[in-house]
């Protein structure tokens, strides 16, 4: 019987309790406060501080089932086992046991609660280098569980170390990290195919081979000089891929034919009349799409939007895809509105957040896949009649570079989807150099804007910054206003402004009501109303405090700070409704920023919250 992913999420809780582990609240798919990481990709992400040697307060035993993203990932996404989302089943010992018990309890649980047949499990472990032995502890260890020598391999450390930046060279100095030993299962249907090698080994890449987990035995840390040093425990990090267990349990390699995938491909089929797994091209297109909306859904419904930075780019980048892959399948129209719901339905019951969000996902990737369409079929015709073009010569990778820069600049299209183009006519480019060429190309024209716009703002026709100045100023405007009707628990999180519309997330101990959200709107347009002056002062970051000038909790300051005031005087600051450290620019009085309507109050975290207005 089909082990279902309810089934295996209650089985791994039951399993941790029964040995005295308390369960982790999962943390959102963009870490917060941790700017060196774009997205959680793995569970111990928001353990890092305990691993190094701080005191949990729920304990030293500890699990949970946390989503997470790997970015690095989404070119692989095609094949049997790659995806973009996932689901990390962990586990954590902070200093309490360590590799025996581990090792026991991770085979029971595979074995006895999951049913995985023994003879199809095989173990990696720790070679061992110049500087750190080979991990005889755990050899033993799986062999007292009954593993033949046959079914254990050596691996070094780029196989068999875990940190999350890699390799031990790759890690910042401070990161914890240690050797692994992980569980493979061995799909006997798949032959091996020898274009990966002449021999199948756990880590082979052909598919017939697949990683279910690992377990990490954190143990050091990266010191100045580039050597290890022990930390104050010994902790065990464990991560098991919930999609690949389910995969395995039941005796299936490929991932998308599980409960957490397969109804989003069975959708695209229905939509598209076409077959999965009967035509690799289709097949993979298939994936893709399934993939990509799982991320992209996920991603939103954690408060990102569609944008050109960081996160929101990402984002942007897979709904294109999935217009992009969608129209290979013929699939040219309300892919993500038809496509998101199957998401929030395989999903609803664990997350429950997702039923309340559908609508506004749906219309955010709606807007975003009705323009993309729009580029895609414009610069496909393009591409279509320059990449049909036989072109022979030494200088292939100069002339695509750029054409793909033409592309970008005229409409837009990004230069991943033209790599997509090349690859799928099977043309032969040296991605490295086109890269070179692509890039090089790209920072020779951006200059020369970049000149041109500094110019044009020089010629006082700077218009979008006029408006951004308004919105900024009503930004400081509607932080105040959220302390008079919340109270001294709202926090500004972030902002974003642009010349469209102004963007403010805060965090705040409860929902706003209709009529408070009214109320807030009200005072901002009061305040515009009293063409209140807005003016600065630059004083001693101890004298701003001292004053009540706002700080932003995320943001160091020099001991020297400006202070914007809408309202007050130069003789009585305190009297300002406004204070705030800031470097502006702002308006001179409020009176220049008119109306201001808010357009969106969305929750976007536990108590975290986003106000849109213009
Ligand atoms: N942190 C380990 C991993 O992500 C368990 O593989």
């Amino acid at each position: 019987m089909m082990l279902t992913h309810t089934k295996l999420r209650d089985k791994f809780a039951q399993f941790w309790k029964t040995k005295s582990h308390k369960e982790i609240p999962p943390i959102p798919l963009v870490p917060k406060e941790d700017p060196t990481t774009l997205f959680t990709g793995s569970g111990m992400q928001q353990l890092v501080p305990y691993l190094l040697g701080e005191t949990h307060p729920l304990g030293k035993r500890l699990y949970n089932i946390q989503r997470g993203i790997r970015t690095q990932d989404i070119d692989e996404v095609g094949d049997n086992r790659h995806t973009t989302f996932f689901e990390m089943m962990g586990n954590w010992s902070l200093g309490d046991y360590f590799k025996k018990e581990q090792i026991v309890w991770c085979w029971d649980f595979l074995t006895k609660e999951i049913g995985l047949s023994k003879s199809n499990l095989f173990i990696s472990v720790f070679a061992g280098t110049k500087f750190i032995p080979r991990d005889t502890e755990s050899i033993s260890i799986w062999k007292s569980l009954g593993t033949p020598q046959s079914k254990i391999f050596y691996y070094g450390p780029d196989k068999n170390w875990w940190s999350r930046a890699g390799i031990p060279d790759n890690m910042p100095v401070g990161e914890p990290g240690g050797i692994t030993s992980e569980v493979f299962y061995e799909f006997t249907q798949v032959p091996h195919n020898s274009k990966f090698g002449p021999k199948c080994h756990p880590n082979c890449d052909c598919g017939r081979f697949l990683e279910i987990c690992n377990n990490v035995f954190m143990q050091y840390k990266k010191e100045k000089d580039g050597s290890f040093s022990e930390l104050p425990n010994k902790n065990v990090d464990f991560g098991g891929g919930l999609e690949r267990i389910l995969a395995a349990a039941n005796e299936n390699p490929d991932v998308f034919k599980i409960d957490v995938l397969f109804p989003i491909i069975q959708k695209v089929e229905t939509l598209t009349g076409k077959k999965y797994g009967k035509k690799f091209d289709d097949t993979r297109s298939m994936r893709i799409l399934s993939d990509h909306i799982r991320s992209a859904v996920m991603l939103a419904a954690d408060g990102v939007i569609p944008s050109n930075k960081d996160q929101g780019y990402f984002l942007r980048r897979l709904l294109r895809r999935m217009v992009r892959f969608g129209k290979n399948l013929g699939f040219d129209k309300e892919i993500t509105v038809n496509l998101v719901p199957i998401v929030v339905e395989i999903f609803k019951k664990v997350y429950k957040d997702l039923p309340s969000k559908q609508k506004i996902i749906q219309s955010l990737f709606e807007t975003e896949e009705i323009k993309f369409r729009n580029t895609l079929n414009n610069a496909q015709h393009e591409v279509e009649k320059f990449l049909s073009r036989p072109f022979s010569g030494n200088k292939l990778e100069e002339k695509y570079a750029q054409l793909a820069f033409d592309l970008y600049q005229s409409m837009g299209y990004p230069v991943e989807m033209f790599i997509e183009d090349v690859r799928q006519r099977k043309i032969n480019l040296d991605i490295n150099k086109f890269h070179t060429l692509y890039k090089h190309t790209f920072s020779k024209h951006q200059a020369v804007s970049k000149e041109g716009a500094d110019k044009k703002f020089k010629g006082g026709l700077a218009d979008n910054s006029e408006k951004t100045i308004r919105y900024h100023t009503a930004t400081h405007l509607l932080h105040q206003a959220l302390f008079d009707v919340l109270g001294n628990q709202v926090r500004q999180e972030g902002s974003n402004i642009t010349s469209d519309r102004l963007r403010f997330d805060f965090s705040a101990p409860k929902k706003m009501s209709g009529s408070e959200l009214k109320k807030v709107e009200a005072i901002i347009n009061k305040k515009i109303a009293e063409a209140l002056d807005v003016w600065y002062k630059i004083v001693p970051k101890t004298e701003a405090y001292k004053i009540g000038a706002r700080a932003f909790f995320k943001e160091k300051y020099p001991e020297k700070v400006k202070v914007y005031f809408v309202g007050g005087s130069i003789s009585s600051p305190q009297t300002a409704y406004s204070k705030e450290f800031c470097g502006g620019p702002h308006v001179k009085n409020t009176k220049e920023i008119g109306l201001v309507h808010i357009l969106k109050y969305e929750k976007i975290g536990s108590t975290l919250y986003r106000i849109y207005a213009k």
